[in-house]
């Protein structure tokens, strides 16, 4: 389906995006004045706002690219085809509207141009009278793609039954403009499953998959950036608060097992067997992840657009740039501990890691005289990781049981890859203290990650340049629970920041930072939830967020705060905007998870929502 033209630009929803782009004023969030029992509940990511509306002059159209809803659509992506516009584009953004009503568990979501992934978000869960978000994305880095007629394929597995009810209905349109802001990828090239000829989605799920490829570069590759999307599920959804795999039965009479390899994760890239890069990850919570009172209706920082880190692989290239296959691989580590004084990376972690890849390739427009075309491999100097931890497990003779684990885990790593004047540097450190105590009812862990890179090379404009981006994923996490003879209880606390700063410098826009150019970013969520849940009967979630927001980029700066108590935002920048208190039936919804465990990443893992 095709349509010219401003058609799809109708009122923004709680969006005020007039003046979002020159000034502080961007989303104004729906405020409550007084109780209302029957409206669509806002929610939303705080986010700096991305315009989305093509000027009336010059290239400016409007494409719908999906309508679907989806309901049973579990190894069922929507497929549908992409024609690029007629008109002389440069830049691409899209909108992504979703409403859904009734019960439903948090999913995640996957967009494709044919096999390379361009999207990865996840949803918000429901309410019986409804939700409904927007999410608007730049998405001219993709350029390269959009050019040519794709098959879109979006992979939104969803389920519903007699318990869950509610589908996601979900519009995806995408704007199409001329603008002139500068250079980005010539050739993208996919780390992925290929599965789009099957009308597939083509992501890897690591450790199952051996996520490798073959890849032939240009050989007037002059620049090359590897992004790489990945996030963990089940087993591997909270694996910043795993534990040492020797302490995953330490409370199994209380809790059941948990989740080992530690609460350290890196996920690295081998070009032809070598070290290229690694990603440590940010932790991502999902609406339905430690207290779904949290993320009602503020969601969780990236959760509705889950950045890909990047590796600068351009000191590769005269290795790659011989016009023949090589490989690409994927992988992901945790820690393994076995004895008290050895630890070393583990081969493989839990089940799963959604994962894939991608290759961001500059040609040398012919004015540089660099030759890339040596076939030597970079220098390598990337040293072992050095590692630390500490355990100490609490055993009550008298009781027989263990009352508490303490744990803490260190981490340093640094890399530095060279070729002529090509170089990536990465330089990463990592802490987590971890606590159970009460048998295991109650855990918190405090983690840090931080990490600074340097690509240093020559940038899209053909001239020598450097590019520093550092970054600090701090997260505290106090959860416990407790299990009464018909109920169930979450308690939790949580304070937790993404900041990342770049120079930028090389060109292009960034799939981490989201734009091109130097970036200040700072977001930080701190709050409290509560869930209460009766067996066999409903539950409910409250909980109280705040979200501090700051963001200097493409020559604005963005800063926000807003509070949300018990589904209503209660402070908020921007003029107060519609109701949008959820049913006094519907207050404060619990989950649509369905365990605890399933919720948490420990305790019961049998089913407490049976309507
Ligand atoms: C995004 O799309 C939705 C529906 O498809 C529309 O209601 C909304 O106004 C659009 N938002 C923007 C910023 O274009
Ligand atoms: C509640 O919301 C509905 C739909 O948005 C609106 O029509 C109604 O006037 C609101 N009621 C009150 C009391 O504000
Ligand atoms: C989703 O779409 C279906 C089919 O068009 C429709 O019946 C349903 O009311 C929609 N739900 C929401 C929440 O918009
Ligand atoms: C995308 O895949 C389709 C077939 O599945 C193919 O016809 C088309 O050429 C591909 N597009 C690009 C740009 O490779
Ligand atoms: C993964 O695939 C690559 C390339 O096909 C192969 O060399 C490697 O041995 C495989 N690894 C495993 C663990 O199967
Ligand atoms: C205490 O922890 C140890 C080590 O994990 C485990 O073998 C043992 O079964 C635990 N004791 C109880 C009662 O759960
Ligand atoms: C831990 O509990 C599970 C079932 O809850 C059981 O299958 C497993 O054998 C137990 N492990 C130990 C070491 O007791
Ligand atoms: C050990 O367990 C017993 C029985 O539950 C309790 O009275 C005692 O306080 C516990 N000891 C410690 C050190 O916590
Ligand atoms: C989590 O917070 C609760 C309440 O403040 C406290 O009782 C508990 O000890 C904390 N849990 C841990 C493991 O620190
Ligand atoms: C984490 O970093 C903060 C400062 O950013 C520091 O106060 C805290 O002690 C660190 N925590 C750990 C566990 O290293
Ligand atoms: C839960 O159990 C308590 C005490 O046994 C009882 O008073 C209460 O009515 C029960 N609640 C439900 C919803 O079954
Ligand atoms: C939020 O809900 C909880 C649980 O129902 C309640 O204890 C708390 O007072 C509520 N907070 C506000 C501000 O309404």
């Amino acid at each position: 389906m095709r349509f010219l033209g401003n058609v799809f630009i109708g009122l923004l929803g709680f969006y005020s995006l007039a003046n979002a782009f020159n000034s502080n004023v961007g989303h104004s969030y729906p405020r409550s004045s007084a109780a209302n029992t029957s409206s669509v509940l806002d929610v939303f990511e705080v986010y700096k706002p991305v315009e989305f509306d093509p000027p009336s002059q010059g290239c400016s159209e409007v494409l719908l690219l999906m309508e679907h809803e989806f309901a049973l659509s579990y190894g069922k992506p929507f497929v549908g085809d992409y024609m690029p516009p007629q008109c002389d584009f440069d830049t691409v953004r899209i909108n992504l509207t979703v409403t859904s009503k009734g019960r439903q568990f948090d999913r995640l979501a996957v967009m494709y141009l044919n096999d390379t992934e361009v999207f990865r978000t996840s949803t918000a869960e429901p309410t019986t009278n409804g939700i409904i978000w927007t999410y608007v994305k730049e998405m001219s880095q993709y350029l390269a793609l959009w050019k040519n007629p794709q098959k879109i394929i979006f992979d939104l597995g969803n389920l519903i039954d007699s318990t869950y009810t509610g589908p996601f209905n979900v519009t995806l349109t995408a704007s199409f403009t001329k603008e002139d802001k500068g250079r980005v990828a010539d050739v993208i090239l996919p780390i992925s499953a290929r599965q789009s000829a099957k009308n597939a989605s083509s992501a890897f799920t690591v450790p199952g998959d051996n996520a490798t490829v073959s890849l032939t570069f240009p050989k007037n590759a002059q620049r090359a950036v590897i992004s790489i999307s990945a996030c963990g599920q089940i087993g591997e959804e909270f694996w910043w608060s795993n534990v040492l795999s020797q302490d995953t039965d330490d409370f199994n009479s209380t809790i059941g097992e948990l989740y080992g390899y530690s609460p350290f994760r890196e996920i690295q890239l081998f070009i032809d067997g070598i070290l290229a890069g690694v990603v440590w990850p940010f932790p991502i919570i999902f609406t339905g992840g430690v207290a779904p009172g949290f993320w009602r209706p503020i969601v969780g920082i990236d959760a509705f657009d889950l950045r890909e880190p990047e590796i600068d692989i351009s000191p590769f290239l005269p290795l790659l740039a011989n016009g023949k296959p090589h490989t690409f691989q994927i992988k992901i580590a945790g820690l393994n501990t076995p004895s008290a004084d050895a630890i070393s990376l583990s081969e493989t972690v839990g089940s799963y890691w959604v994962v894939t890849g991608k290759a961001f390739i500059y040609l040398d427009d012919g004015t540089n005289t660099n030759s890339l075309t040596s076939g030597q491999p970079p220098t390598i100097d990337a040293p072992d990781p050095e590692f630390s931890f500490t355990r100490n497990l609490v055993y009550n003779a008298t009781s027989g049981v263990n009352e508490t684990l303490s744990y803490s885990v260190k981490a340093h790593r640094t890399l530095k890859i060279t070729s002529g004047q090509n170089s990536w540097t990465q330089d990463l450190s990592f802490s987590n203290d971890g606590l159970l105590n009460q048998d295991g009812l109650s855990q918190r862990n405090i983690q840090n990650t931080t990490g600074t890179s340097t690509a240093s090379g020559i940038g899209t404009d053909g001239k020598f340049a450097k590019e520093r981006t550092s970054f600090s994923y701090p997260i505290d996490a106090n959860t416990t629970y407790g299990l009464g003879a018909n109920y169930t209880i979450i308690d939790a606390a949580i304070d937790r920041e993404l900041q990342i700063s770049s120079t930028g410098g090389l060109g292009g826009i960034s799939t981490y930072t989201l734009v091109s150019g130097p970036i200040d970013l700072k977001t930080r969520q701190w709050g409290s939830a509560h869930y209460f849940g009766i067996s066999g009967g409903s539950s409910t979630s409250s909980g109280d967020t705040s979200n501090e927001f700051h963001e200097s980029s493409g020559g604005t700066t963005y800063d926000t705060f807003v509070r949300a108590v018990n589904g209503t935002v209660v402070t908020g920048n921007g003029p107060a905007g519609s109701l949008s208190l959820v049913t006094q039936g519907d207050l404060y919804p619990g989950s649509g998870r369905s365990s605890i465990r399933s919720i948490l990443g420990r305790g019961p893992s049998s089913n407490i929502l049976r309507r």
